[in-house]
């Protein structure tokens, strides 16, 4: 919320753009195209995830789509009103979807072509994937990049850093009207301790990102595996530490590529998992890898695997 103001302030314009399948929050702006999608894959439409956002605030947002070339071209043609593109590297919520680098490049040079203020929403991605977060990886500079969860060392946090003549805007305006960013638990001791401490673990333990990179890549690769091995529609997607397990017949590369997937088999293979001792923070979406998950660990989530499908497969469901 606050760094869409701080683009608003910045380029004296109104709308935002958001991704189809991005998860930013519960504020009204960003209330739009996660689960609800309209208009075309090339040219979607904005429609509020939730009852009670005001039509007008959906008139102000532009939906843009997912690793698709038309991205670009769609922010050029609202550049005149358009003061703020705000994108997951890769999409949470909406997959474990990663951008793919030419998409994120295009999307980064039609924004500063136009004036536009790129925001990269880093609040799962931002210390988890790489200390430059996953925009850094793709080889992309945002303008601001908004944190949350590692740099509160799990505790409730938000964080927007970027460019010095946006983020000063806190301080005072051009006009002499600062922009408002603040709340009762802004700037919170306890949440900023914990923060530090858990960014002076990282700063020191470099080597944690390699590792979780490669368990990722290795459980991704053994899942994927195990579906060509048992012959069942199911792609496995992420990077670094994030995956999801998609039950369609092709590699989703969006949400829209998601819509069609087996959920009803997500939910049964998550229960199934459990049994195993595998627990899944969202059955539907996305999993994470921790520090603390080693290689027994991997080999139990892969084995879990191979039993749930397995009988997933037998009783015909897959
Ligand atoms: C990528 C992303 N952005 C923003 C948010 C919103 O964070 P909060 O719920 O703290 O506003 C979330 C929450 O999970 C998230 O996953």
């Amino acid at each position: 919320m606050s760094a869409l103001r701080l683009a608003r302030a910045a380029t004296g314009r109104g709308k935002i753009a958001k991704f189809e399948g991005g998860w930013h929050g519960g504020q009204d702006f960003l209330l739009h195209s996660y689960t609800q999608l309209g208009g075309t894959a090339d040219r979607p439409a904005a429609v509020a995830d939730s009852a009670g956002v005001p039509p007008e605030v959906t008139g102000t947002v532009v939906t843009l789509p997912f690793n698709s070339d038309r991205a670009a071209e769609i922010i050029r043609e609202h550049a005149e009103d358009l003061a703020c593109v705000i994108v997951e590297p890769v999409l949470g919520g909406g997959g474990a979807l990663p951008a793919e680098r030419r998409f994120l490049q295009a999307v980064g040079d039609a924004c500063r072509e136009c004036g536009v203020v790129l925001i990269a929403d880093e609040v799962i991605t931002g210390f988890r994937l790489a200390p430059g977060g996953a925009a850094g990886l793709l080889g992309v500079r945002p303008d601001l990049t908004v944190f949350g969860k590692i740099v509160g060392g799990g505790l409730p946090v938000g964080a927007v850093c970027g460019r010095g003549d946006l983020v000063d805007r806190v301080l005072a305006g051009d006009d002499g009207l600062s922009v408002v960013a603040g709340g009762t638990h802004a700037a919170n001791p306890m949440t900023t301790a914990a923060g530090v401490a858990q960014l002076d673990v990282l700063l020191e333990n470099p080597e944690i990102y390699s590792t979780l990179e490669a368990r990722g890549d290795r459980l991704r690769s053994e899942l994927s595996a195990l579906v060509s091995r048992l012959g069942i529609s199911a792609h496995v997607t992420g990077a670094g530490s994030l995956w999801g397990f998609h039950f369609t017949d092709a590699k989703p590369a969006n949400v829209r590529d998601l819509h069609g997937s087996d959920k009803v088999a997500a939910r049964m293979l998550a229960a199934l998992l459990l049994r195993e001792g595998v627990f899944l923070s969202s059955p539907v979406h996305l999993a994470f890898l921790s520090s603390a998950h080693g290689e027994s660990e991997l080999d139990q989530i892969v084995a879990a695997h191979a039993t749930a499908l397995e009988r997933m497969k037998t009783e015909g469901i897959v």
